[in-house]
């Protein structure tokens, strides 16, 4: 189906309207049809809901008047690994997806589990299992449920069986590309980037399969390669005039690691696309050009992949900043015409509201402090960079929003009904620069130094930031506890779902910002929600727990948050006077280090252990400094460091790959004794009284 003619249109958003298939193709578009139908109102199919990804509910049987009835109506227990992802619903059935995509099939109202399917990544996937756990989501289209797997393996299985249909792979092996976004399905066909260019010369694309066959349809480069080996197309020509010196040699980065969206009638697709590799400019493209397409919203058409237009968020990017963050579609009346939009929060602060049918931008404005670009220019369409952002030999810049960004993957919400976009906020500072470098060096690695989460006053807050993208003003906001906020959801019973850090599933009234109910689940929530409805019920469901994808770099935003490795994971389905009764959650282990009668404070093999620690890249689940961050156990905690033998055969020889722990056989004895000293001296600086000393 081209989708041009969708013949549900309007049915999902209104969610009252059952209109024909004729009579839908023949009206007008429909304002409130952006994105398009995927399914019934009661069904959730894809990451954000609707082609469009407003992460909207049409249901409203939960609304602010019988929201204080909501209550827990079952449950079921996670192993530890990533829970921090997102389920789809359809035909009164919830899929969800933990860990390295195990996958797990529930009757939808009851929560009984129809079947399990392990995708095997752990065991397969080598060394690409370092990089965190992989995506945070799947999807479901025509009986079929869709996973892409951690090292790149797309695979559709069949709804009702869990039996693998195809598989198909999106990576190589060894090419240090990683899927890490969910899979999504528009137009019949499996859509799937990757991530990989924040540690080694990647070159981004989009892959589309045939959500039927598994065929490969397209791929869709976002950056140009060697111009001595041609072009892939025109549009990689042209690119290619925006780069400069040998950046094929470095990859280049513009992955599309997370964000994806669909409009049906105009047959787009919009692909967000993330930083350059390295990050230095001048190490990747020589200082010149705007190094096309990265940090940019791309438009290619669905069917054959060729592209439409851009806009670039960050010409010539060079602070991680990305535009891989959800594109939300809707329909807005601006100065009194009707605009088909597409909204984005990209990490660089601003929010950007665009014409989705050519790609103009329609306004920019910041919703968090900005110090990178004084404003982004009207006519151009092009950010004013502030003195000294281009920090080359200058010392540190300081940078807000930090290269983190003041929005990630966690997904922002539109409800058409308050015409508000819902964002996670995140109020960081980082401090950015690369005096001192070697630029020649083969070493240079990403090409920049600094302190990327900077405690300084204001920054390492977290906000939900209800954004009216017509006036480009703020109408409320909440602060939320920590600096990593959750995925939202906004419903037609004009309410705002999301978790916090600590613990708390929060219901806001849409268009005040008041928290109109409240359920504690006692460790931390990340994950988006989503509503679905089966027999007139309607249900919210999440999953609760933290230590996700690379969490552990986020080690320092769960400070004082409940984030042990064994913490309660669960689906979590509510609906109105809900039955259930969870069990209480065990205590968190107390903060204590293992006896250890044999360490003896050794500071030069220490600090070769703190370096392995960082390079091995240790951190990435176990958290900076050793403090964990809910991705892996807490390494102070655990008896493992007193024993070498032990320690050995987890790090060198993979005795716990089966769990999701890498091997690391490269490490010589010698590399990972300083690790274990390293290790020790930390968990030493635990207080006696269990309290951190981090
Ligand atoms: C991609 C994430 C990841 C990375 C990177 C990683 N680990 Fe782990 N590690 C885990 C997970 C998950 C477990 C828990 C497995 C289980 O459930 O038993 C674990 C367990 C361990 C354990 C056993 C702890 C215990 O008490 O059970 C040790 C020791 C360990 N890791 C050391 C290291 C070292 C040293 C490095 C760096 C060289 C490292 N890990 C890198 C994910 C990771």
């Amino acid at each position: 189906m081209s989708g041009r003619c969708n013949p549900a249109t309007g049915v999902v958003l209104l969610g009252v309207i059952a209109l024909s298939g004729l009579a839908a193709c023949e009206r007008q578009p429909d304002p409130s049809a952006d994105g398009g139908l995927l399914g019934s109102p009661g069904d959730w199919p894809s990451f954000g809901r609707t082609a469009g990804e407003q992460h909207y509910s049409p249901l409203d049987q939960i609304d602010r008047d019988t929201v204080e009835r909501l209550s827990v109506a079952w449950y079921h227990d996670l192993a530890p690994g990533n829970t921090v992802t997102a389920p789809v619903a359809a035909g009164g059935k919830l899929f969800v997806t933990t860990g390295h995509s195990r996958v797990r099939a529930f009757e939808a109202a009851t929560g009984e589990l129809l079947w399990e399917h392990d995708s095997g990544t752990r065991e397969r996937a080598g060394f690409i299992l370092r990089f965190g756990y992989g995506p945070k989501g799947l999807a479901y289209w025509n009986d079929r449920v869709f996973i892409a797997t951690h090292d790149g393996h797309v695979v559709a299985l069949d709804a009702d069986s869990g039996e693998p249909l195809w598989e198909q792979t999106t990576t190589e092996p060894k090419d240090g590309r990683y899927v890490n976004g969910p899979p999504r399905v528009f137009d019949g066909k499996v859509l799937i980037g990757h991530g990989g260019a924040d540690s080694g010369p990647v070159r981004g694309y989009l892959d589309a399969f045939d959500a039927l066959t598994g065929d490969r349809l397209w791929r869709f480069y976002t950056v140009p390669g060697n111009p001595a080996d041609g072009f892939e197309s025109e549009a990689m020509e042209k690119a290619a005039a925006t780069w400069s010196g040998e950046w094929w040699r470095l990859g280049g980065g513009g992955t599309v690691w997370n964000a994806i969206s669909y409009d049906p009638e105009l047959d787009y697709l919009f692909l967000g696309t993330g930083n350059g590799y390295p990050y230095n400019h001048l190490l990747r493209s020589a200082g010149e050009g705007d190094n096309l397409f990265l940090c940019a919203i791309v438009a290619v058409e669905a069917d054959t992949g060729a592209y439409v237009w851009h806009y670039q968020t960050n010409p010539a990017e060079q602070t991680d900043y990305n535009a891989a963050m959800d594109m939300t579609l809707a329909t807005l009346v601006i100065e009194g015409r009707q605009r088909r939009v597409l909204m984005q929060a990209p990490k660089n602060g601003f929010f950007y509201v665009i014409d989705r049918v050519s790609g103009e931008l329609i306004s920019a404005e910041p919703h968090a402090r900005v110090t990178w670009a004084t404003h982004v220019d009207p006519e151009t369409g092009r950010p004013v960079e502030a003195p000294g952002y281009r920090y080359h030999g200058r010392g540190l810049f300081e940078l807000w929003p930090s290269v983190t960004g003041a929005h990630s993957w966690l997904p922002q919400s539109f409800s058409p009904r308050t015409g508000l976009v819902y964002i996670p906020a995140i109020e960081r500072a980082s401090t950015i620069g690369d005096e001192g470098l070697d630029l020649s060096s083969p070493d240079a690695g990403a090409g920049v130094v600094g302190d990327f989460n900077l405690e300084i006053e204001g920054a390492r807050r977290s906000f939900l930031r209800a954004w009216d993208p017509v006036r480009q003003t703020e109408r409320w906001s909440v602060e939320l506890p920590g600096d990593w906020p959750a995925g939202t959801m906004a419903t037609a019973g004009d309410l705002v779902f999301q978790g916090r850090l600590d613990g708390k599933f929060v219901a806001y009234d849409a268009s005040s910002g008041e928290a109109v109910w409240t359920h504690d689940v006692g460790v931390p929530i990340i994950a988006p929600p989503i509503s679905f409805a089966v027999d007139g019920t309607q249900y919210v469901t999440v999953l609760t727990g933290a230590g996700a994808s690379g969490s552990g770099l986020f080690a320092p935003a769960s400070d004082g948050y409940r984030v042990d490795y064994r913490m309660p994971r669960r689906v979590l389905t509510f609906a109105l006077d809900g039955a259930a009764t969870l069990p209480a959650s065990p205590p968190p282990p107390p903060m204590v280090a293992p006896d250890d009668p044999g360490y003896v404070p050794d500071a030069a093999l220490e600090a070769q252990g703190a370096q392995q620690f960082a390079v091995a890249a240790c951190f990435v689940c176990h958290g900076q400094n050793a403090a964990n961050s809910g991705a892996a156990p807490d390494l102070r905690l655990s008896p493992y460091p007193t024993d070498r033998d032990a320690f050995h055969a987890v790090v060198r020889e993979g005795a716990l790959l089966s769990r999701g722990m890498p091997r690391f056989d490269e490490l010589s004895i010698e590399q990972t004794e300083a690790i274990r000293q390293y290790v020790r001296a930390r968990a030493r600086e635990l207080g006696a009284d269990g309290a951190s000393a981090r």
